[in-house]
């Protein structure tokens, strides 16, 4: 009761403050989930393919965009900088990339989300220049941009951060071998955006391989590019003069929103088909749910996964792809503080992953959480309580906590949420949630 007047005080000063409407979920929860669900296009390809369009001359489409709020900024970003979107649907537009009238890219729309940093390799591709304010993004602990910096620099250009802006200058960007330091989803990135359009060849060594990773040079090649080696750790991008565009490319289904449905699935005792996904990008979360128990029947671009019994305790150590994603370590958190025995997480990507843990804990969990590492002692059930959201993919654990717990849940601060799921409430209400967003 103290809590929950605690929260309405919260919220109330912050609609105050913050003049947007409030909302929260209100969750039900004993519910075991059953049915099919669609998986949408990637969030993680989509906000880099959107700012790539900005290497072409040109006109292109794209389908299967998520209907996600950082899609949305970022298609508001690229029309400050002269694009023309036009939006053929809720999940396709066309961008006309032909009249680019600006390099600055303002810090109040970037600081709303991190993959804004991919405006700084696409402009200098294309413009030989870019200013951005400094990317914002979940609060997962320290997130420099070293190895970022490191590519650019290693093409020829220069780049300052000064003021809340990243600056970002060059004569010519002439192709180089990179090592990167760490593998690095955002530095591969955004390094492959700058050179494809620089003279001569790249080579990007010990490279990230994400999903993501790929579709983006899968997405460049379509429109002119000759990029090679995507997936694996050693990438090639040999420059071309132009991307003439004039083609159409559709987004990959996302791999963490269908990770979150098969953790929900196991967490609520359920049994769902999650269509429109590529198992291939789920090896290593279909062989977690089967080492704690779970049934799983992969095939092709769809899976079954149910519940029979209680899962039994596991460690994980998050890696970049193909290891166990740290995107999904929430979500596998969930499971884990229902499980029989004691589990062990690490985290090996980011410091401050496990902010979640106190709000499970709030919710009858047992989890002790030390900098990269937490300790899930399994206890018999969740139980209902007001619980917010730190983090986009610690909203989606709170909600399958939610959705397994006895009583009632609260979930606030959906913004989070919101920046990475398609709606998400009305895909588990599909499903048999009893799940409702309420306005404040
Ligand atoms: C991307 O972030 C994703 N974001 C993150 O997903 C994801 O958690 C992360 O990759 C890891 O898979 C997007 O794709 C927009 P990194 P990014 O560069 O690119 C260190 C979500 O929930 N590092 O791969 O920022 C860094 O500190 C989000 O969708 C450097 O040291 O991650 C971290 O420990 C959250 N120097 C590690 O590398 C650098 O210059 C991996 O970071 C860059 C990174």
């Amino acid at each position: 009761m103290m809590l929950a007047l605690i929260y309405d005080v919260i919220i109330h000063i912050s609609y105050y403050m913050g003049g947007y409407i409030l909302e929260k979920l209100i969750i039900t929860g004993m519910t075991p989930l059953k049915g099919e669900v669609s998986i949408s296009g990637a969030k993680n390809a989509a906000v880099a393919i959107l700012p790539a369009t900005l290497l072409i001359n040109g006109i292109c489409t794209i389908e299967n965009l998520p209907n996600i709020s950082d899609v949305k900024l970022y298609c508001d970003i690229l029309e400050t900088l002269g694009a023309k979107i036009t939006w053929l649907s809720t999940h396709e537009i066309t961008v006309d990339t032909r009249n680019i009238t600006s390099i600055k890219a303002p810090l109040d729309t970037t600081r709303k989300f991190r993959a804004s940093y991919y405006l700084i390799g696409s402009l200098l591709g294309r413009c030989k220049e870019a200013q951005v304010g400094i990317p914002g993004g979940c609060n997962l602990g320290n997130r420099p941009i070293d190895q970022h910096i490191k590519g650019f620099e290693a093409l020829g250009a220069t780049v300052e951060v000064a003021a809340g802006d990243i600056r970002a200058k060059a004569k010519n960007l002439v192709g180089a071998s990179i090592y990167m330091d760490v593998v690095s989803v955002g530095a591969t990135i955004n390094i492959m955006l700058a050179s494809v359009l620089a003279e001569g060849t790249t080579i990007i060594d010990n490279a990230a391989k994400e999903p993501h990773i790929v579709d983006l040079a899968n997405f460049l090649n379509t429109m002119g590019a000759d990029i090679r080696g995507a997936g694996t750790d050693m990438i090639k991008i040999k420059g071309v003069k132009e991307l003439k565009g004039n083609a159409t490319y559709s987004i990959v289904p996302d791999q963490i929103e269908a990770g979150t449905f098969m953790c929900a699935a196991i967490a609520s005792k359920g049994d769902i088909i999650i269509n429109n996904c590529i198992t291939k990008h789920l090896e290593s979360i279909i062989a977690k749910i089967e080492e704690i128990g779970g049934n799983v029947d992969a095939n092709g671009d769809h899976l079954r996964v149910w519940y029979t019994k209680r899962p039994t305790k596991a460690n994980i150590k998050t890696l970049p792809y193909p290891g166990f994603p740290t995107d999904l370590q929430p979500q596998m958190g969930v499971v884990l503080a229902t499980a029989q025995g004691t589990s062990i997480i690490n985290e090996s990507i980011w410091e401050s992953r496990f902010q979640y843990t106190s709000e499970l804990n709030n919710m009858g969990a047992k989890i002790t959480a030390q900098g990269k590492t937490a300790i899930f002692e399994g206890v018999d059930c969740l139980i209902g309580a007001p619980v917010t959201a730190t983090d986009l993919r610690a909203g989606a654990a709170l909600i399958i906590a939610g959705i397994s717990a006895k009583g009632r849940t609260e979930v606030y601060n959906l913004s989070h949420i919101d920046r990475g799921y398609e709606n998400i409430e009305e895909k588990f209400r599909k499903l048999g949630a009893k799940i409702e967003r309420v306005k404040e």
